[in-house]
């Protein structure tokens, strides 16, 4: 049974719809292992996107991710990182909404970073940031 690592992100529980999007991983056969409700302070967030260092959007996006709560959850079952990703759909919420209209980004996003979820893209990030997140 594979692993993941989701967060409900700032923007989307400042407007209230972290029980709508539970429902999408529990419709979707996903099980909640852990969860936790807390702010990111901005060093977490920055060690959590490390690999976007370089990026010119890194600073904007800690500050976001560190800007209010979010919802971190461990879920676990078959395919569950390329399911979450698939749920969650494309990084931008305003291209989510033309390519993916039902897709948890189109439907509780707000622009281009404050996109309503994360996910794991792989094996080794979700194994990365469980450990950062769980342990
Ligand atoms: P995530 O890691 O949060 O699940 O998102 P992702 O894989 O779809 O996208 P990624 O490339 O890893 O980007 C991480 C987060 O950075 C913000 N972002 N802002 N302003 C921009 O151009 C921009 N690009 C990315 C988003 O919050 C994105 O989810
Ligand atoms: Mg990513």
């Amino acid at each position: 049974v594979e692993r993941t690592l989701s967060i409900v992100k700032p923007d989307a529980v400042g407007k209230n719809v972290i029980g709508k999007i539970l429902s999408r991983f529990e419709d979707a056969g996903l099980t909640i292992v852990a969860a936790k409700m807390l702010r990111l302070s901005e060093a977490v967030a920055g060690g959590f996107y490390a690999e976007h260092k370089e990026r010119p959007f890194y600073g904007d996006l800690c500050s976001f991710m560190s800007s209010g709560p979010v919802l971190k959850l461990e879920l676990s079952g078959d395919g569950a990182i390329l399911k979450w990703r698939a749920l969650i759909g494309p990084t931008n919420s305003e291209k989510a909404r033309d390519e993916a209209p039902d897709s948890v980004r189109a439907k509780f996003g707000t622009d281009g970073q404050r996109n309503a979820a994360h996910g794991s893209d792989a094996v080794e990030s979700a194994e990365r940031e469980l450990g950062l997140m769980f342990k």
